[in-house]
């Protein structure tokens, strides 16, 4: 049986709480605020936020990378910028997990340094235990109480798991079942 973290219809529920907080908080900004996701992990969460945020916004994707498998690298790596001009602009970074922080501190201080009015920081899920350095998060769907590595809806393991719509814990029969998808693709695990 499957640990599920958070299954598809909370993740719904998530995702309307938090476009309506996140409506409340932009409601003064005279500019049109910048949606950002983080590719490839929160493109899910992203979508699910938007169609329920009803004022006018833009969106733009970024995409980072630090993660091999199961294991953290230690340097963040940018793959693709934003394509809009952010400077004097209020943004909104979307995430799927923070958990050491080192990709959102990074974020932080990229989109600050091309000038972004102000950066909120929203992530669905707040793997609080595992954070290395501090950052704010400002929008939250789910904060996790251990360490344990979780998959789907955007979450992944070797690129796998995406597009399963729901959240779960990762176990042992899991990996086990992964690893032996990928041996037969003969996919070899590189980075960018
Ligand atoms: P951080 O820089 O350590 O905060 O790592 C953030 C990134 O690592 C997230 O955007 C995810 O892509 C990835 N990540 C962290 N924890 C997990 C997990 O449990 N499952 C899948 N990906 C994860
Ligand atoms: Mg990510």
């Amino acid at each position: 049986m499957k640990k599920i973290v958070l299954s598809e219809e909370e993740i719904d529920q998530i995702c309307k709480k938090i476009a309506a907080e996140m409506t409340e908080k932009l409601k003064d900004e005279e500019r049109i605020p910048l949606v950002i996701g983080v590719m490839k992990g929160a493109i899910n969460f992203m979508a699910g936020i938007l169609k329920y945020m009803t004022r006018p916004i833009f969106t733009d994707y970024i995409q980072i990378t630090s993660y091999f498998g199961m294991q953290r690298t230690n340097n963040v790596r940018m793959i693709k910028d934003v394509s809009y001009d952010c400077s004097n602009r209020t943004v909104i970074v979307v995430e799927d997990i923070v958990d050491t922080g080192h990709s959102m501190k990074f974020l932080i201080d990229h989109l600050l340094r091309h000038n972004a009015k102000k950066v909120y920081v929203c992530a669905l899920i707040d793997k609080k235990v595992a954070r290395e350095v501090e950052v704010p998060i400002d929008f939250c769907g789910y904060v996790m109480k251990e360490k344990q590595f979780v998959a789907g809806f955007g979450l992944d393991y070797h690129e796998l798991e995406r597009n399963v719509p729901y959240i779960y814990e990762v176990d042992e029969d899991d990996l086990k079942r992964m690893d032996g998808v990928l041996e037969k693709d003969h996919f070899t695990f590189h980075h960018y």
